[in-house]
């Protein structure tokens, strides 16, 4: 029986867990290398003991990515897991109550980097498949992908997918790299928003000048920088970038009628991050704002003296870092030209402006009347005896709108996680609740999906 599997094997779960998130695989940092494919053997040697075949690794000029699979029967439908074993870097480490790779156990949370994003998450799937071989076996073929790069635009995972796509082939892809309202209103992400990220550079005399000496006759990079960024809002939180909204997907009352079922509490939202008032663009709820709007943030800005005291100096230039959030319909690439061409026009004769690309995304939306959505939900249902909400996601994986393109196969996001678990952040955790009951919710999925689609029930 699967529940006294999972009592059984419970401590060692977490065990296990800890081992992974000993390991700082952080993709972006060249050195952590060797603990990246450390922690991709990690991964590959758990598949293989959990019971699944072919467990490998294999090459791409980035980090490994991480491949097994089940194979039961050609007759029945195959899920594709996907998740990511890189973590973002954890400084600024002083700011962790423990050390960020010395996974620490605090009020029923797992305290450590990557302990929700995505360790934590996809580890679930390793086990319940565990537990799923040791005791019912597999209602349906799996195959289990796990990559390196997600954390830093999953930039070689689209060749990968592209070289193998028969390989990957399968029916629905189920990840769990998101995050639920709360533990007691479960809910599942319909959509991701979109990305385009670049960087910026404002330059005007060719070397720091003596502020005195200079300032009020040269233009300074960093005054004109903050003036340029400060005009791609308007008064009402609008994108001023012409032709920015251009491709917005713009939700009918009832679809935003909908989306305002999940309860949502404004004060509480303002106690949690110590805020003195919610912000945003006008005539749209917060959770709205944060999922089915775009967005521009500045990420970083620099230039000129950051040092300790004062020095007067008028900098030779300026930098910052810009990251745009976008919703369905608008894409990467193209707004990415957009907000090129309008910064570079908006740059006065003083200074020379360049703005060079980084990696970007595609936003994505799945329907919620699929058979495998109505799985997710009946999984929720049975696991937490709620039904989940569905919901529209602010973060991004850029990887989901690919796998559509390049195996034609929509992505189901289950994930667990909750807003306070930091991600990203000094201090990320993961409730040990939501790392078992997620274990315990994914065997739910497989029994839904393969019963619907071996009835053919319509959700
Ligand atoms: N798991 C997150 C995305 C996420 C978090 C989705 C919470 C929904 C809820 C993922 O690992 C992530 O951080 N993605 C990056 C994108 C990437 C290109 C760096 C992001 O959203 O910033
Ligand atoms: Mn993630
Ligand atoms: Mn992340």
């Amino acid at each position: 029986m699967l529940s006294t599997y999972f009592a059984e094997h419970k401590e060692r779960f977490l065990n296990e867990l800890f081992e992974l998130l000993r390991i700082p695989s952080v993709s972006a940092d060249s050195k952590f290398k060797p603990d990246m494919r450390r922690a991709a053997e990690f991964v590959r040697d758990k598949l293989t003991a959990a019971g699944l075949d072919n467990a490998a690794l294999h090459e791409t000029p980035g980090h490994p990515v991480v491949y097994a699979e089940k194979l039961i029967d050609d007759a029945l439908p195959t899920v594709l897991v996907y998740g990511h074993y890189d973590v973002q870097p954890a400084d600024p480490y002083e700011l962790w109550n423990t050390p960020p790779f010395e996974p620490t156990i605090r009020n029923e949370r797992i305290y450590a980097r990557g302990s929700c994003d995505d360790k934590g998450q996809f580890y679930m799937h390793v086990k319940a498949l565990e537990a799923m071989l040791a005791t019912d076996g597999l209602p349906c073929n799996v195959k289990v992908m796990i990559e390196g790069e997600e954390e830093i635009g999953s930039d070689h995972l689209g060749n990968f997918v592209a070289a193998n796509r028969d390989k990957l082939k399968c029916d629905v892809i189920l990840i769990s790299d998101t995050s639920i309202i709360a533990n007691d209103v479960p809910s599942i992400e319909a959509g991701l928003r979109g990305l385009s990220y670049v960087e910026v550079e404002v330059v005007g005399p060719n070397r720091d000048l003596h502020s005195g000496v200079y300032g009020g006759a040269v233009h300074n990079p960093l005054n004109v920088l903050c003036q340029m960024i400060a005009s791609l809002h308007d008064e009402k939180g609008r994108i001023t970038i012409p032709g920015f909204y251009d491709k917005v997907d713009e939700l009918t009352p009832e679809e935003r009628a909908a989306l305002a079922e999940a309860p949502f509490d404004e004060e509480e939202y303002k106690r949690d991050l110590n805020l003195k008032a919610v912000f945003g663009e006008e005539g749209y709820s917060s959770p709205e704002r944060a999922s089915i709007r775009p967005t521009l943030d500045v990420n970083g800005i620099w230039g000129g003296y950051i040092g300790e005291g004062a020095k007067t100096v008028l900098p030779g230039k300026a930098q910052a870092k810009i990251s745009m959030r976008l919703v369905p319909r608008q894409d990467p690439d193209e707004i990415t030209e957009l907000f090129t061409k309008h910064f570079i026009s908006i740059a006065p004769p003083t200074v020379t402006v360049t703005v060079t690309p980084h990696h970007g995304g595609q936003p994505y939306v799945t329907p919620t009347d699929s058979v495998e959505f109505e799985a997710a939900r009946r999984a929720f249902r049975e696991a937490w005896g709620k039904e989940a909400i569905p919901t529209r996601g602010g973060g991004s994986i850029p990887i989901v709108a690919l796998f559509e393109q390049e195996l034609g196969v929509k992505s189901i996001l289950m994930g667990f996680g909750l807003d306070i678990d930091a991600l990203h952040s000094p201090n990320e955790s993961y409730g040990l609740f939501n790392f078992y009951k997620g274990i315990e919710t994914i065997p739910y999925f497989y029994k839904h999906y393969a019963e619907l689609k071996k009835t053919g029930v319509e959700a």
